[in-house]
Order: structure tokens, then C-alpha cells, then sequence
């Protein structure tokens, strides 16, 4: 089908998105940024580079002045200042100059800590995002976080860095596993919550074609979900207000991926926050009961938990308080006002916050009942 979407700021546009079933136009996207005259590195993972590595060089090679790749081992725990001290290593050793561009092909890990490598190499060379998971498609890769974790801390060191292009190949989700595929479906599902109550009907009315992985539907369904951060960040870019209600979800999620010791995938733990967070919107009568629970029951056929066994609750508010989300002593937790629409309330309270979180915890009592 092929579409694009551009990401505005300031009324003038930055990047482009595009949306493709396959890697045949890159070149045609790369041209205008002028790779004849570049060097190209792409920065991918072990996992990534065994897919997709081989042919995006064969597309690029005769393009560009020179194209290299340089891979890291696949996983979160190598999202750290070692693994960008080593890019920097590698783009020196091979000359790597401020005119010449960052390829960052794979999922977030790999995005964040490309573009995070991109903003600091030389005070900043271009780079463009090749997602790879559906995480990375319809979060990570477009808005311009970048950034490594830092000890225990996640995405604790970082920069506002925009790409030049984001390039997305959906049928990259084809060789995804399920649950990091259905991983993705949390923050696609968040995304209608928040913004578009259509696009959340839609979602659901798509289901059968979802889980087949139908590639027209993957890049519809992408293409929308990005149109709901797109409206996000170009309001607000680097987060100084409505950017926040894309942490719907994630305060009491971020908590519970702590608690759990990254057990659980990102989307399933923004699944539980999520719910939390509509049950506690419920009870400030924002939600009707029926949409609460029509909320929770729509992750089930998204294979995304509704409730959690194993965690202590005095915890999980614990760690919420340590969360960046914090402003001064004040949460800016994310409720819903309804189906599409989200609101920051710095009022929530622990009562409020605990009593969420036992709406998703699951006991040995609630066993016996
Ligand atoms: N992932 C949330 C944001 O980009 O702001």
C-alpha cells in the first residue's frame, strides 16, 4: 500500500514516516539526504542482523560511498553506556565523520541506543530508524527519546535527537515471536485509549486479521497508532505537559516490570498499569463500569494479561513513587476521562493507587472463591 506520515514541529516538518511491506524502497527514501556522498553504519543486534542485515546492505551498497554494520548483543541489559562507548569506538576506528549517517535497524534497544550514539558522536550526525518489532514501529522509533539505562535506572541517560527518516517494513513482524509481537499490542491498544476511540473499535474489529499477521492490516494498524503519538509529540516534544498521557498505563507497569525483574515483556506490564489505571478512573466515575470492564477484557484476546499472582502490593506503589514520572513530591499519574481520551492528575492518591493495583493482583484467596 505504501503511506507516510510527517512529523511536524513548530509548523515545519522534520522527518517523514513511511509505511512499507518490504525494504525495496529504502535507497529511493535515503537519496535526498544526499548517501552517495556517505558512509552508512548500520547499527543492528545479533538477533536483527541474522533477518535483515545482508539485504539492506545489498540495497545500500552502490548507493553510498561506503556502508559498514556493527552489531551488539540482542537484550535490554545491553542498553547501557558500555555498548555506545563501543559504537564510538567502531565509527572512529572506521572514520566515521559528522557528514555521514546512522542506520539503526532493529527494535527500541537498538533505536534508542542508535539515536542516543547519534545526538552525542561528533555533537550530533544524522541517523534514521529501521524498527523491527512492533514496540519499536509504534513507540520507541518515532518522537525522538533516545537514551540508555544507567545501573538499575531505564532510559536514565538520553537526549531529544530526531531521526531524519523513519523506515517501516511491517513485514519485519512477521519473524517477531508471539509474545513479543503481542508485547506490542499493549501500546497499540493504549494509543486508542488515550486518543482515538475509533481506532480502538477499530483494533478490536480487526482482531481475526491481527493475529494473522495480514500485512495490509499491520501497516493500517500501525500507520494509526503512530497518527495518535504523532498528534502527541508535535504539541509537545520534549515533555513538558500533554507528552506525559503517553505514560498511561506505565507508572503502575513500569512498577510491576521492576517488581518482577523484567519477567514480563513491556507491553504486558503496561497491559496490567493500564487497567489499574482505567479501574481507578472508574471509581472516580470518569468511566462507566461497563467500559472499565470492557477495557480489561479487551487485552485477553490480545494475549495480554488482566491480572498478576506474586507481588506485593506496598511495593509496586513503592516503586511508583521512585518513577521519573515524578514531579516534585507529585505523581502525574494518567486516568482516563473516557475512550480516547486521557487526562494527567497529579491528585491520585496512595489509597487510590494500592486499590488499583489490587483490582490486578490475583491471590491464592481469590482461588477458593
Ligand atoms: N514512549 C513514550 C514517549 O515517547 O513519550
Amino acid at each position: 500500500m505504501s503511506q507516510r506520515l510527517t512529523i511536524n514541529m513548530n509548523n515545519h516538518p522534520v522527518y517523514d514516516i513511511v509505511y512499507e511491506q518490504d525494504f525495496k524502497s529504502l535507497a529511493k527514501e535515503l537519496e535526498p539526504f544526499m548517501i552517495s556522498e556517505k558512509k552508512l553504519c548500520i547499527i543492528t543486534d545479533t538477533r536483527v542482523k541474522g533477518f535483515y542485515a545482508d539485504e539492506i546492505y545489498e540495497t545500500l551498497k552502490d548507493c553510498c560511498r561506503d556502508i559498514v554494520v556493527y552489531d551488539f548483543p540482542s537484550g535490554e541489559e545491553n542498553k547501557n553506556l558500555d555498548t555506545v562507548r563501543n559504537i564510538y569506538a567502531f565509527l572512529i576506528q572506521n572514520k566515521f565523520g559528522r557528514k555521514d549517517m546512522l542506520l539503526a535497524l532493529g527494535g527500541g534497544v537498538v533505536g534508542d541506543t542508535t539515536g542516543f550514539v547519534a545526538a552525542t558522536y561528533l555533537r550530533g550526525i544524522d541517523f534514521v530508524q529501521i524498527p523491527t518489532t512492533l514496540l519499536a514501529q509504534v513507540d520507541s522509533s518515532i518522537g525522538g527519546k533516545t537514551g540508555v539505562d544507567f545501573d538499575q535506572y531505564k532510559n536514565m541517560v538520553g537526549a531529544f535527537y530526531m531521526p531524519r527518516l523513519v523506515y517501516m517494513n511491517v513485514s519485519t513482524l512477521k519473524t517477531l515471536d508471539d509474545r513479543q509481537y503481542y508485547s506490542g499490542m499493549g501500546e497499540v491498544l493504549k494509543h486508542g485509549l488515550i486518543k482515538n476511540a475509533k481506532f480502538y473499535e477499530w483494533i478490536i474489529d480487526q482482531m481475526y486479521e491481527i493475529h494473522e499477521r495480514n500485512l495490509d492490516t499491520l501497516e493500517d494498524m500501525v500507520y494509526k497508532s503512530c497518527t495518535c503519538k504523532k498528534l502527541v509529540v508535535e504539541k509537545d516534544p520534549t515533555e513538558k505537559g500533554e507528552r506525559a498521557i503517553l505514560n498511561f498505563g506505565h507508572t503502575i507497569g513500569h512498577a510491576i516490570e521492576k517488581a518482577k525483574n523484567f519477567e514480563l515483556t513491556h507491553g504486558e506490564c503496561v497491559a496490567l498499569g493500564c487497567i489499574a489505571a482505567a479501574y481507578i478512573s472508574w471509581k472516580r466515575d470518569l468511566l462507566s463500569m461497563d467500559e472499565y470492564y470492557e477495557i480489561r477484557d479487551m487485552f485477553v484476546p490480545f494475549n495480554l494479561p488482566i491480572s498478576i499472582e506474586g507481588i506485593d502490593p506496598e511495593e509496586i506503589y513503592a516503586l511508583t513513587t521512585s518513577d521519573k514520572k515524578m514531579e516534585g513530591n507529585q505523581l502525574k499519574f494518567i486516568l482516563l476521562k473516557k475512550v480516547g481520551k486521557a487526562m494527567i492528575d497529579t491528585t491520585v492518591t496512595k489509597e487510590e493507587i494500592i486499590a488499583g493495583i489490587n483490582e490486578i493482583y490475583f491471590t491464592d484467596e481469590d482461588w477458593n472463591e
